[in-house]
């Protein structure tokens, strides 16, 4: 099978700091990936290179969808997003003023198919638009657990709750691989464990590539089939958590402390 993401030498540089430096990786469809790392180790950069907000460097990332490949380093988000790349974000982005089903509704009018004439027309095609969108928009709530606060402000959810809101407007892009940064931040315990099964369940409902960065071990861990670790921009190890547990390069990295 062909990996569904291939990356290949990618780098990114800031000024002299070589935040990615060099990383090759492949990951295979329907996958739950795990990226992890100390502080600073370039995981979020990664993303951001993934999902065009940075321009590599050098290097390459491949997408094939639908046996169609796709060279997207460099790319706008946007034509990202619609390729089929979606992300929560490590500092939650959410409308704060705007209520929780207004966040997940905003996310999805990329894919409404009318413009803006019909919606100032208000036609019957702008109607039947706008009644998919709320009812995709409450579905998705429904996945994450939020269709009864649909109509609180996104400001006033607890922080776990921002973080499960950032996930349905994720969803809400239709994404074929979603980028998780640092989804359990914040959380408790049990939220903690209801995020992993919110995982499991949403990879297998929407056919997901899942990629986690996680500072979280145990969630980690638990959850991921397949580890990368990153340490000073470039890829340590990668393996099963197994593997990743036992391996020196990894536990020097982290200098002791629990993996
Ligand atoms: N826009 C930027 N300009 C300059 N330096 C940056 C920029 N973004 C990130 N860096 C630097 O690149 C390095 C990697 O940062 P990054 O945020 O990717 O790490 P991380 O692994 O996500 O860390 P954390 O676990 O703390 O979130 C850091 O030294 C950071 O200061
Ligand atoms: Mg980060």
């Amino acid at each position: 099978m062909e990996p569904i993401l291939e990356v290949t030498n990618l780098s990114k540089n800031f000024g002299g700091l070589a935040a990615v430096s060099g990383i090759n990786m492949k990951i295979d469809k329907g996958q739950l990936v795990g990226l992890i790392g100390p502080n600073g180790a370039g995981k979020t950069t990664f993303f951001n290179l993934l999902t065009g907000v940075y321009e590599p460097s050098e290097g390459l990332i491949e997408l094939n969808v639908d046996n169609k490949k796709k060279q997207i380093g460099g790319m706008k988000p946007y034509k990202i997003t619609e390729l089929g790349l979606a992300r929560t974000f490590q500092n939650i982005r959410l409308f704060k003023s705007m209520t929780v089903l207004e966040n997940v509704k905003l996310a999805m009018h990329k894919n409404a198919g009318y413009g803006l004439p019909s919606a100032l027309l208000r036609t019957s095609k702008y109607y039947n638009a706008e009644r998919w969108i709320e009812e995709k928009a409450c579905e998705y709530l429904q996945e994450v657990g939020l269709y009864r606060k649909r109509n609180e402000l996104a400001t006033n959810l607890p922080y776990g709750e921002q973080r499960r809101l950032e996930i349905a407007r994720a969803l809400a892009t239709e994404p074929v691989i979603l980028f998780l940064d640092e989804p359990a931040a914040g959380m408790n315990p049990q939220e903690t464990e209801d995020l992993t099964q919110l995982i499991y369940h949403l990879r297998d409902k929407y056919k997901l590539t899942i990629v986690l960065i996680e500072h979280d071990m145990s969630l980690v861990m638990n959850l991921c089939e397949h580890i990368f670790v990153l340490n000073y921009g470039q890829l340590i190890a990668h393996g099963t958590p197994e593997e990743i547990k036992n391996n020196e390069f990894v536990i020097k990295a982290y200098l002791g402390e629990e993996i």
